[in-house]
């Protein structure tokens, strides 16, 4: 699902935002060259814990910036992967990393040890829910242990990973403490959230601005000198916890408006009007509106579990927070909707679901990635399948995928339409030719947007 291009609406507060995002543009300036700054001197040595969707385009754009960069990963095929250009990347990072490994600036490495001889560190290792929706700590805390237990004077520590608030005190700089390392004393400490947007050219790093708190004044400005090198514009916060609030804000903001845009595509559906059209025309309105489109459901890494860092957090300490629950469980009934409509559109036909062909089209939870986590299509894959359908998808960017009862499937390389009683629409990907689902006798547009087949119902 996109965002709208509309801009930032914070009411009133817009201009005091803006102007200290520019306050402190002046010490950090914008890059010359793409390639990094060019009037100041190189970082000596930065190290990423996590080389994955967050990381690798992270240490790929330190190239320049960086004399030395350290990437740390345990995974022995995730580090293959990227030594052979073959990871996820978009190609201006795609481009960089490729340089990076050519000139030796970057060192790709599975030893944790690895991160002592850096004068930065910082950890981008997954935050995801496990199956009861709980976060699942895991490798957040295996790697704060290492880089804690790695750590020496003078470094500066910079966690990045989607967390609950206090997971960078608790995790870094109280077991630092204990180790004699006091932060913004003999060492550094900060918590620094992400906000990459995999896959979509429009939001470059370095043109988002990111929000940083440390742990004392001294530890946010070490901070703001490393993650400065990665974007033009920072924002300072007052603390790890501000800043850890954040990302949680900001992604619960986007959970809440994509189950909000659903029900209003349901609403609109039952009044005989296009959604899309609707949420375009309230985004002419040019504050206090922030439209997003809607969709099949709500996938990828970040928007269906980061807020249940937040629920958890509130529910450890007796409390709930009623509009953010009803939101994700409305996020993971969604997948459930698109099963009943396509039940309907079959049936409208004196078709059921036993036994119909169906396609999905596009199966990775958003447009131009390969991210296949916790994307809506699996969900309704398996659902189908329990219902009887026999079910096929197509997506150039997944040529297999494993099923969560562990069916692997293929993607239809060259699918043909009247092959199939039902298409489902997915994900569009970006240069694919789905002319052939024209020919398909139903489709079901979950993306409200599929123009390849007029004749298509939507959810
Ligand atoms: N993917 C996104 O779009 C996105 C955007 C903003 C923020 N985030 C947040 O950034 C963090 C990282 O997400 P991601 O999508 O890059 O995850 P990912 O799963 O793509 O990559 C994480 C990498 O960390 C490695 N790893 C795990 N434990 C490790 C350890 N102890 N030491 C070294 N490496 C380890 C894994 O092998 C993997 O390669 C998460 O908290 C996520 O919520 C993600």
């Amino acid at each position: 699902m996109a965002e709208l291009g509309l801009s930032l609406a914070i009411n009133g507060r817009e201009r005091q935002l803006h102007s200290k995002l520019t306050a402190f543009r002046a010490p950090v300036p914008a890059a010359g060259n793409g390639k990094g700054h060019t009037d100041r001197s190189a970082l000596p040595s930065v190290a990423i814990v996590g080389l994955g969707y967050v990381g690798l385009p992270t240490a790929a754009a330190l190239h320049g910036e960086c004399e030395r960069i350290i990437g740390i990963d345990i995974s022995e095929q995730r580090l293959a992967e990227i030594a052979a250009l073959e990871a996820d990347l978009g190609e201006p990072d795609r481009l960089r990393l490729k340089e990076a490994l050519a000139e030796g600036t970057l060192e790709l490495t599975t030893d944790p040890a690895a991160a002592i001889a850096a004068d930065a560190v910082i950890i981008c290792v997954p935050t995801p829910v496990d199956a009861k929706q709980m976060p699942d700590l895991a490798a957040l805390r295996g790697a704060c242990a290492t880089v804690v237990s790695q750590a020496r004077i003078g470094q500066l520590i910079v966690l990045t990973s989607t967390t609950y608030v206090g997971t960078t005190n608790e995790l870094l700089t109280r077991p630092l403490a204990r180790r004699g390392l006091v932060a913004g004393t003999n060492v550094h400490v900060a918590f620094s959230p992400e906000r990459i947007d995999p896959g979509n050219p429009d939001h470059l790093q370095r043109e988002t601005p990111r929000v940083i708190g440390g742990a004392t004044a001294v530890c946010t400005t070490m901070a703001a000198e490393v993650i400065g090198r990665l974007t033009d514009a920072v924002y300072l916060v007052s603390s790890p916890d501000a800043a850890e609030a954040t990302k949680l804000y900001e992604n619960t903001f986007r959970a809440v408006s994509l189950a909000l845009a659903n029900e209003f595509a349901d609403a609109c559906g039952a009044l005989g009007l296009d959604p899309i059209e609707v949420t375009l025309a309230a985004g002419t309105k040019p504050y206090g509106f922030l439209g997003v489109f809607p969709g099949p459901g709500v996938g990828g890494h970040c928007i269906p579990c980061d807020p249940h860092y937040l629920l958890w957090q509130l529910a450890r300490d007796g409390r709930r927070s009623p509009l953010i629950e009803q939101a994700m469980r409305s996020i993971t009934l969604r997948p459930e909707r698109v099963m009943q409509r396509a039940a309907e559109v079959l049936a409208a036909d004196g078709r059921a679901l036993a036994g119909s062909r169906v396609i999905v089209i596009g199966v990775s939870y958003k447009a131009g990635v390969r991210d296949l986590r916790e994307s809506p299509a699996l969900a309704i894959i398996a659902g189908l399948t329990q219902a009887g359908a026999d079910v096929s998808y197509c997506d150039p960017l997944i040529p297999a995928l494993r099923l969560p009862g562990g069916r692997l499937m293929e993607t239809v390389a060259a699918p043909r339409g009247a092959e199939w009683d039902l298409a489902i629409v997915h994900t569009h990907q970006p240069g694919a030719d789905y002319s052939w689902a024209g020919d398909c006798p139903r489709v079901l547009d979950a993306t409200y947007q599929f123009d390849a087949a007029p004749h298509r119902a939507v959810v």
